[in-house]
């Protein structure tokens, strides 16, 4: 019997026999999301100074998963939140990130929970990325919740920080049907790359998580699950 993942892939396939849908796209969507309501902190622009290259990076990138009780500051999360949400350019009306995207639709949003950052205090935020600021959703510790949600990998509670990936499925959904699902698990890679790699850049560990209890995580993030629900988790922090 066919798996639901195998039906799945059958079901979201192009193939030469059927030809895919034509695009059903009229208008570019609203491609981020904000909270007019909240507070919000703009990031410091990510500087340039040299750093280690590409291939140096890319050999000290490891998982790490035991932290050291420090806060890292808002210049080092600045970076690590350029790496997932920053904008590249401005063209044609749409904001072209440090990340790919299927169609430019950029249907994954980024949270940040922040554990021990200098200068910011502890909550929930959601990066808002036309302003490359920070709203501050849910005020307080919310890492007992959060670590419960993540079937209790207690790296959640002792990082500096977590990043949290939803996706708003109808941004991807509505230029690519069911397919949409395979493009927008593919942008949230990319993503864990990038904060995998900026945090080897500098010095500090990282770890993206797959395993959480789904409904839980939204809950934390007020997000309903349907039209946007939590893909992906990555805490970084001072490695012990
Ligand atoms: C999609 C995905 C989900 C993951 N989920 C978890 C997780 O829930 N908990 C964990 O400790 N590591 C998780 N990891 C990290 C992997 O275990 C790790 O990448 C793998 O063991 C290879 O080790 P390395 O990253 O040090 O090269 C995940 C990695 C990926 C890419």
């Amino acid at each position: 019997m066919e798996t639901l993942g195998e039906k799945f892939q059958r079901e979201t396939k192009y193939s030469r026999r059927e030809r895919p849908p034509a695009s059903r796209i009229l208008s570019h969507p609203e491609d981020y999301k904000a909270y007019p309501e909240t507070p919000r902190f703009p990031l410091p622009p990510p500087g340039e100074e040299p750093g280690p290259g590409v291939w140096q990076v890319m050999g000290a990138r490891r998982s790490v998963r035991d932290f050291a009780p420090q806060a890292i500051s808002v210049e080092d999360l600045s970076r690590l939140a350029w790496s997932v949400g920053g904008v590249r350019e401005r063209r044609w009306g749409f904001l072209f990130r440090v990340v790919p995207s299927a169609g430019a639709l950029y249907p994954v949003e980024t949270y940040v929970m922040v554990n021990r950052v200098e200068g910011l205090k502890r909550g929930v935020y959601h990066l808002h990325v036309p302003t490359f600021s920070l709203e501050l959703i849910r005020e307080g510790d919310h890492s007992p919740s959060l670590t419960q949600a993540a079937l209790g990998q207690d790296m959640v509670a002792s990082c500096s920080v977590v990043f949290l990936w939803t996706a708003v499925i109808d941004r991807c959904r509505i230029k690519y049907g069911e397919r949409a699902f395979r493009y927008i698990y593919l942008d949230a890679g990319h993503m864990g790359q990038n904060l995998y790699l900026t945090a080897a850049a500098l010095g500090l560990g990282c770890c993206t998580i797959g395993a959480f209890f789904d409904d839980e995580v939204n809950q934390v993030l007020g997000v309903d699950g349907l039209e946007e629900t939590i893909l992906y988790l990555g805490v970084v922090g001072v490695p012990a």
